[in-house]
């Protein structure tokens, strides 16, 4: 539409300004009443010299098309009023032919590589793991949207000399039975043990690095236990995935990149970027602390193997971008080795993004998992479902499937209240207040389209290609954002921002439930099947929208 209006008024314009120059001109009015598009004429009076109001009343004669009701001007501003039939014609026709597709573009063929989630082995899954989890998985879902193949990477935090601790820790009061059955709290309950004890008890910290260094070696006993625990710890980090619904091509986390660290500390010595520091080897940077590659003992660290993981994955993805959801407090870490990158000549570097969010705060404060009081997160994402199943249950008792739905119902709080915010805010892990119905909750959009659902049924509802030959008047509002929905998804994905889709689907909900508390769309006349038609547009994009968050669209609820 805006592509169309742009090119009306370059033509008006006689060419003065280009039909690009013009489309980045064109503007939302403050208020709906004055207009759908208004165009400002600032620019143009800097270049006829001549009052913007003046140039805007001689514009506004000018511009006519078959599409436009209505051209008024405001002061230095140019306002159009689109008629409303012919673009919901359009808008309604490409949904109803495109279904889930649209907005969606073609295929690319390029890869973005998606490295999220990526908790620690014996380690609670945490409320940042959480958040890094459902924004990640947003990204990719808009990604693929955008025509790219997503890549998603667990970067599994499986190496590091708090391995050698829990090895020490296992042999000396480790029970086989308790962990299989928990085991991540029984791990942790051991390594907070191993700490309390190696307070008194220096001997014991010796022993953990012997431990480390017999597992780097390859030793059997010692690389048996870690298969172990990072078998266990997985296996419990899939049952907050399934929860979830999320998926993950590759689990390659730290570990897989020990015998790829080498050639990285090879070309860093080559290239004359290793400094030596207290016996330990970093790279110097503008502007920013050293990275740290080796420690004096000779091991490795966490950027050591975020460098071998970026060149391994450039090598093997070629991706257009790379896409790391980690929290705000990581981000010296991110710009220290994207540096080192750039320091070694790798161009590419450029395409790397750490995509960071806030803290997720309960009653204002830090949600906490320390000192062995573990919050584990399956717990609390079964608390949300039993939440919903109760609102469920009030709501309508005689639901077939009911455990499903709360579920769907449930889950979906818990990641539209993460997405629905600026992922750098800090945000209120309130369950009552995300699983209610109204307001600006995923239960809210996933029950505005069951409402839908119902309406559909109820008129007997079937899809096609009629052109649409009714529009309430109070439907124009929904059919203009619907036409807004393919921009919405390029400024998510541009901005890695799934905000913008959350936002968007609470506003269409909205308009929907308004238009809807007005109008009898089981109307019983000639106007009920274009009513039901834009019902049944919505709730397609609606249902988009949840998808790309990663919620269910349950048909009841
Ligand atoms: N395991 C890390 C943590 O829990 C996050 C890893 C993020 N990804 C990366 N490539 N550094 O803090």
């Amino acid at each position: 539409m805006k592509k169309q209006l742009a090119k009306v008024i370059n033509e008006a314009l006689q060419n003065d300004l280009s039909i690009e120059e013009v489309e980045v001109l064109l503007e939302k009015p403050k208020y709906d009443h004055l207009g759908d598009v208004a165009f400002p004429c600032f620019t143009l009076a800097k270049k006829y010299k001549k009052a913007p109001q003046m140039i805007a009343t001689e514009l506004a004669s000018k511009i006519k098309a078959d599409f436009i009701k209505e051209v008024k001007v405001e002061n230095a501003y140019v306002n159009i009023f689109y008629k409303p039939l012919p673009i919901a014609q359009n808008v309604v026709a490409n949904i109803v032919e495109q279904q889930n597709n649209y907005g969606s573009k073609q295929q690319n063929g390029e890869n973005i590589v998606l490295d999220f989630s990526s908790p620690n082995i014996a380690k609670p899954f945490s409320m940042g793991h959480l958040r890094s989890t459902v924004i990640g998985n947003a990204l990719a879902n808009i990604s693929e949207k955008m025509g790219y193949n997503a890549v998603r990477i667990n970067h599994i935090g499986d190496w590091g000399t708090q391995f050698g601790k829990l090895i020490v820790a296992y042999k000396l009061w480790g029970d086989k039975e308790k962990i299989e059955q928990h085991p991540i709290q029984e791990l942790l309950k051991i390594y907070v043990k191993f700490h309390d004890e190696a307070e008194h008890n220096e001997a014991l910290n010796e022993e953990a690095r012997q431990a480390f260094k017999a597992l780097e070696d390859g030793d059997e006993e010692a690389t048996n236990l870690w298969k172990w625990f990072r078998d266990a710890s997985l296996q419990e980090f899939k049952e907050i995935y399934q929860l979830l619904n999320v998926s993950f091509d590759s689990y390659n986390g730290e570990a897989f990149y020990n015998d790829k660290m080498d050639r990285v500390i090879t070309e860093l010595t080559e290239k004359q970027l290793l400094v030596q520091s207290d016996g330990a080897n970093i790279v110097q940077l503008d502007n920013m602390p050293p990275c740290l590659i080796t420690k004096n003992d000779g091991a490795t660290l966490y950027a050591t193997r975020d460098l071998a993981a970026a060149i391994y994955r450039h090598e093997t993805y070629n991706p257009a971008k790379v896409f790391y959801v980690v929290g705000h407090e990581q981000s010296l870490h991110f710009n220290q080795f994207f540096a080192v990158l750039k320091k070694m000549g790798n161009q590419w570097a450029d395409q790397l993004q750490h995509v960071q969010f806030g803290m997720m705060l309960m009653g204002g404060k830090k949600m906490s998992t320390r000192k062995g009081k573990v919050v584990l997160l399956a717990d609390v994402l079964k608390e949300a479902v039993n939440a919903a199943m109760t609102n469920i249950v009030e709501k309508n008792p005689t639901l077939v499937n009911k455990e499903q739905v709360a579920n769907e119902v449930g889950i979906g709080a818990v990641i539209f209240n993460d997405l629905k915010n600026d992922r750098m805010h800090d945000i209120e892990f309130d369950i009552d207040q995300m699983v209610t119905f109204e307001g600006e909750t995923g239960p809210y959009v996933q029950y505005t389209n069951a409402r839908i659902q119902t309406l559909l049924k109820k008129g007997s509802y079937n899809v096609n290609n009629e052109p649409l030959n009714y529009l309430d008047e109070e439907a124009w509002l929904v059919i203009k954002q619907l036409e807004e929905f393919p921009i919405i998804i390029e400024k998510a994905f541009a901005n890695a921002d799934p905000s913008q889709i959350a936002k968007y689907s609470l506003q269409l909900a909205r308009s929907f439930n308004k238009y809807y508390a007005n109008t009898k769309i089981i109307s019983e006349d000639s106007k009920q099947q274009d009513r039901l038609t834009v019902a049944y547009a919505v709730s397609t994009v609606l249902q988009e929208s949840l998808r790309l968050l990663g919620l269910a669209s349950p048909e009841e609820m």
